[in-house]
């Protein structure tokens, strides 16, 4: 989606755009400072040709002001692909910012802070993977884009949140590796009909016969979604009876078979958009609630903010603005890793 304040570069005209949008979400005091900061940000990145991509997490302030284009793993990935800037400060964590190198290589990716992880991406190596293929020769390999880019390298495909099922089906066959997120694979054999394993030991000595399995799974999880539980869904439709309750596939089966929708992160904006609903649950990072709250002024969203990503939260307007102006942090592959990286990621986009 193309956010219409990218280009603004007036602090008043900026304020007043945020307010208009951000009144009910942002205190004054917070707009006024930050409508100037977004502008900085704006001019310098007019001046040095640069495109800045933000997720549906960032923090409403930056969302709603500085990004060209704002959307989920999968948009912001076609945006990457597509862009002909020169610069592309990635708002959003490393992994995000690598999966634009691996499809820009001549390009400078940076990403605002050098704490922008990912507990998923964090959860598996390229080793592991490696292992995996040799305790289950023959089997393909997807890999979840919240993975690093050696990891990926490793892999035949990549997928996404909005798209994991149909890559999965996509290859034709009976039988597929899916790292790192265990819940993902729970909720993807749920949806394609498969039996899932997780190998605890990955030894190419522990024999994989005689194990009943179409997809075999790793234990890697999102520290913001695994701690949601089927029974909060529960407690909050108990004191709200008309909420509707959306889930990412990050969260557990249980939570998102409690749950009236289970999407990525703009499939969940979607949804409110087209729903007439008053009220909605977004079982996902806080921030997003924000940002849908603001985008959809007559619909009230429930969202549980005790649990945030503390690597989404480290990207700020004055991160942003430094980025800009030291060049800072620089996103370099090994090219070998990149070519094989790029395979995985573009057989994804072809697959849609
Ligand atoms: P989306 O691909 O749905 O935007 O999700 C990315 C992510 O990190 C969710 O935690
Ligand atoms: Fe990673 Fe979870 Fe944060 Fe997304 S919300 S970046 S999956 S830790």
């Amino acid at each position: 989606m193309v956010v219409t304040m990218a280009r603004e570069t007036s602090a008043d005209a900026m304020y007043e755009a945020m307010r208009a949008r951000l009144e009910r979400i942002v205190p004054d005091v917070e707009l006024r400072q930050k409508a100037e900061l977004a502008c900085e940000i704006n001019r310098l990145k007019r001046a040095r040709n640069a495109v800045i991509l933000g997720h549906n997490y960032m923090e409403p302030a930056l969302f709603n002001s500085i990004p060209d284009y704002v959307g989920d793993s999968l948009e912001l990935s076609r945006q990457a692909a597509a862009t002909s800037a020169d610069i592309i400060v990635f708002c959003g964590v490393r992994f995000m910012a690598e999966t634009a190198k691996i499809l820009n290589p001549t390009k400078t990716v940076l990403v605002p802070s050098d704490r922008a992880g990912c507990s998923l991406a964090a959860s598996i190596t390229a080793a592991a993977v490696r292992a995996l293929r040799q305790r289950f020769p023959g089997v393909p390999v997807v890999t979840y884009v919240n993975t690093y880019a050696d990891v990926k390298a490793e892999s035949d495909v990549c997928c996404t949140s909005s798209n994991a099922a149909a890559v999965v089906e996509s290859l034709g066959v009976d039988t597929v590796i899916f790292v790192p997120d265990e819940y993902m694979a729970r909720n993807i054999a749920r949806e394609t009909g498969r039996h899932v394993i997780f190998p605890t030991l990955v030894s190419p000595a522990e024999p994989a016969a005689g194990l009943d399995y179409q997809l075999v799974g790793w234990h890697g999880r999102c520290e913001v979604h695994e701690q949601f539980r089927a029974e909060d869904v529960r407690t909050i439709r108990e004191q709200f009876p008309d909420v509707v309750v959306l889930a990412h596939p990050e969260c557990s089966p249980e939570v998102v078979a409690a749950a009236d929708f289970s999407g990525s992160t703009t499939a969940m904006v979607k949804f409110v958009e087209r729903s007439s609903a008053p009220r909605y649950l977004l079982l996902t990072e806080c921030a997003m609630g924000d940002n849908v709250a603001a985008a959809n002024p007559g619909k009230e969203m429930l969202r549980l903010c005790s649990v945030r990503c503390p690597h989404m939260n480290q990207i700020t307007l004055e991160d942003t603005l430094r980025s800009l102006q030291l060049t800072q942090y620089v996103i370099d592959i090994p090219e070998e890793i990149r070519v094989r990286a790029a395979r995985a990621v573009e057989r994804m986009l072809a697959v849609g």
